[in-house]
């Protein structure tokens, strides 16, 4: 057996071919093919690595008379130390000094090589290689306010392109901005009242956001004193919306001024987070032509129908409460709208073009798809939107099946619950560096609290900003996607409990061993293999290299559930386990060899850490 050799350093995880060496005497054993009793080997519980459950053979014989004939022919070898029977169970142990020894030279050896990855290759693997994914998120809509749903998108999003590249695919990160609708022309409106050329330069977001803001004022004090009746404003704004929909030259530069200055701005906060976009789609960027194109193709499958003035303010109202109010008001010229019948598969008749010809949210998310397609021809495109959209993605989704789209099967919608209460002391937060400072300072404050921690502090600003940012995107990952939780600031920068200023913390002390370690001379030796592994007899040492070897498990079991927790919950498993082996590993005043090798665990450690952090879109701190 290899075992004798160093574990080859290809991108397998290291741990394949422990699962190998079970597999093939379990074939043997059991008479099973090979592949099927590899399918068999699960990770164990706690002081086990390995568990076979016989039952899932399906074979003739009782699965604890199978047990029983695969123990007793089982012959220890370079991979395996143990194997012992439980019920109809079988539970297998590595063999110590090879897993150690093998899996820290794989991890050391591929966390230092870029070949797969600029932060380090471990734990990434090929499996999407040559294939493209279209990941749609964070969209926020110019003029308004970014919120909670928006962040949650950023955040999951991120972190779901990380991975899909850590799994060898190519992907596209696609910002699909809110800047089309008839709420456009009453910002464009606006800007002609109250509008300031120098206010715009200056701060983009927050201009255009007062300058909405009071238009709507506009709006309504004209509606109240006149209930019901017409409203200049609206129509000033349906006539500039329209328009903008027929390509008239000056309002599009007005329009393509917003837009771009937002983004530059927009631009700035991404980067504060670690976030990034390769492109700024937009549903004002969706081909009118195509939307044309669309409406007939639905019209030729028998899909749409006319809805009465009644049938679409109903529609319009529930179009606001689900796709974040896009289309709000839309029941303006609801006499002649056209609607997407699919009351056959209980989702609605969601209306997809108003009376006057002017097209809806759904309608340039139906159009927008095929856009895309023909532009990318993608493997696969994600839209990573919240839960109260679940029904307008639902219906864009089957619109475009029933058009018979060669595409839909590569769709996904990746949903998730909402925030609660985000709000900061200021209020109800209004823009994403809102929600940044509020964190940025909330974690000052935890971190003034602790002198111990702040006397070693440098550079307290970008330490708290940065920890800050930590604790928001790690509350935000901890849970399954799809549950609700609410925003607590007080909460999520505690020291205490599993925060993202924990994990932050765990990581800087894996970094501070090492420095505190150079001081008495010692510099690590770069080669794995002139570290004497075989120095490293503590069970914690064991349980800690199993848990560092199982990351490329990690990152590809989070492929499949598209679930940042499982990552999360890595990341506090290693932090913990790390916490609670300081007593034990001391390294300080140690012989040189010793000293040398449980460095080197460290090391390690750190370097696993490090990358399932920037998976998470996290910045490891080396001090904080
Ligand atoms: N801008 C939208 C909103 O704020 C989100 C866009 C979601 N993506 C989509 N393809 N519809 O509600």
């Amino acid at each position: 057996m290899a075992a004798q050799t160093p574990a080859s350093l290809t991108l397998d995880p290291c741990l394949d071919a422990y699962r190998s060496a079970i597999a093939s005497q379990l074939s043997l054993s059991l008479d099973i093919p090979l592949d099927a009793a590899y399918e068999g080997v699960d990770y164990g519980k706690k002081g086990i690595d390995f568990t076979v459950a016989v039952p899932r053979f399906r074979l003739k014989e009782k699965p604890a008379v199978l047990a029983d004939k695969v123990v007793s022919e089982f012959s220890p070898n370079a991979y395996l130390q143990s194997a012992t029977r439980d019920g109809i169970f079988v539970h297998y142990v590595c063999h110590t000094q090879n897993l150690i020894r093998t899996a820290l030279k794989q991890i050391y050896t591929l966390s230092k090589s870029t070949q797969s990855h600029p932060h380090g290759s471990y734990g990434c693997n090929n499996s999407g290689a040559g294939k493209q994914v279209i990941i749609e998120f964070s969209s926020p809509n110019i003029a308004k306010p970014f919120h909670a749903g928006h962040l949650r998108s950023t955040i999951i999003g991120t972190f779901l392109a990380n991975l899909f590249e850590a799994n060898g695919w190519k992907s596209i990160r696609f910002n699909y901005l809110g800047d089309w609708g008839k709420q456009y022309g009453l910002l464009a409106v606006g800007f002609q009242r109250y509008g300031s050329e120098e206010s715009l330069a200056k701060n983009p977001i927050l201009h255009l956001f007062e300058v909405y803001v009071r238009v709507n004022q506009d709006l309504e004090k004209e509606e109240a004193s006149n209930p019901g009746k017409f409203s200049p404003t609206n129509e000033e704004a349906k006539a500039l919306f329209k328009k903008m929909e027929d390509n008239d030259k000056e309002t599009l530069e007005l329009w393509k001024r917003f837009r771009d200055l937002s983004i530059v701005e927009y631009e700035k906060v991404y980067k504060r987070l670690n976030v990034r976009f390769d492109v700024y789609g937009g549903e004002s960027l969706v081909k009118s032509q195509l939307m044309m194109d669309t409406l007939e193709k639905l019209r030729n499958n028998g899909l749409l129908t006319k809805k009465t003035a009644h049938e679409s303010r109903v529609g319009a109202a529930a179009a606001e409460a689900t796709s974040g109010d896009q289309d709000a008001n839309d029941d303006d010229n609801a006499a002649d709208a056209l609607a997407l019948d699919l009351t056959q598969w209980k989702l609605g008749k969601p209306v997809v073009q108003k009376g006057d010809g002017t097209t809806i949210y759904i309608l340039r998310d139906i159009a927008g798809a095929r856009q895309r397609y023909q532009l990318y021809n993608f493997d696969k495109m994600i839209y990573v939107i919240g839960d109260q959209q679940d029904l307008h993605v639902n219906q864009f989704f089957k619109a475009l099946s029933l058009m018979g789209e060669p595409f839909t099967d590569k769709l996904e919608h990746v949903t998730f619950g909402k925030i609660h209460g985000m709000s900061t002391r200021r209020g109800q937060v209004k823009f994403l560096s809102d929600i940044l400072e509020a964190s940025k300072e909330a974690m000052l404050e935890q971190m003034k609290k602790n002198e111990e921690k702040m006397k070693d502090v440098t550079d307290p600003d970008s330490t708290s900003d940065e920890v800050g940012m930590t604790c928001v995107k790690i509350q935000d990952m901890s849970a399954k996607r799809v549950h609700a939780y609410t925003f607590d600031l007080q909460r999520m920068t505690s020291f205490e409990g599993d925060t993202g200023a924990y994990l932050q913390y765990a990581h800087v002390r894996l970094c501070s061993v090492e420095r505190k370690v150079a001081l008495d001379g010692v510099i690590p030796r770069d080669d794995p293999d002139l570290i004497d592994t075989t120095l490293l007899t503590e069970p914690k040492v064991r349980e800690l290299v199993f848990a560092l070897a199982s990351y490329p498990d990690v990152v590809k079991v989070a492929l499949k559930n598209y679930e940042p927790s499982t990552v999360v919950s890595y990341c506090f498993k290693i932090s913990h386990l790390v916490s609670s082996a300081w007593e034990t590993l001391i390294v300080r005043g140690q012989e040189a060899e010793l000293a040398q090798a449980r460095l080197y665990v460290f090391r390690c450690t750190r370097f696993v850490l490090s990358s399932a952090m920037r998976l998470l879109s996290l910045t490891p701190l080396t001090r904080m």
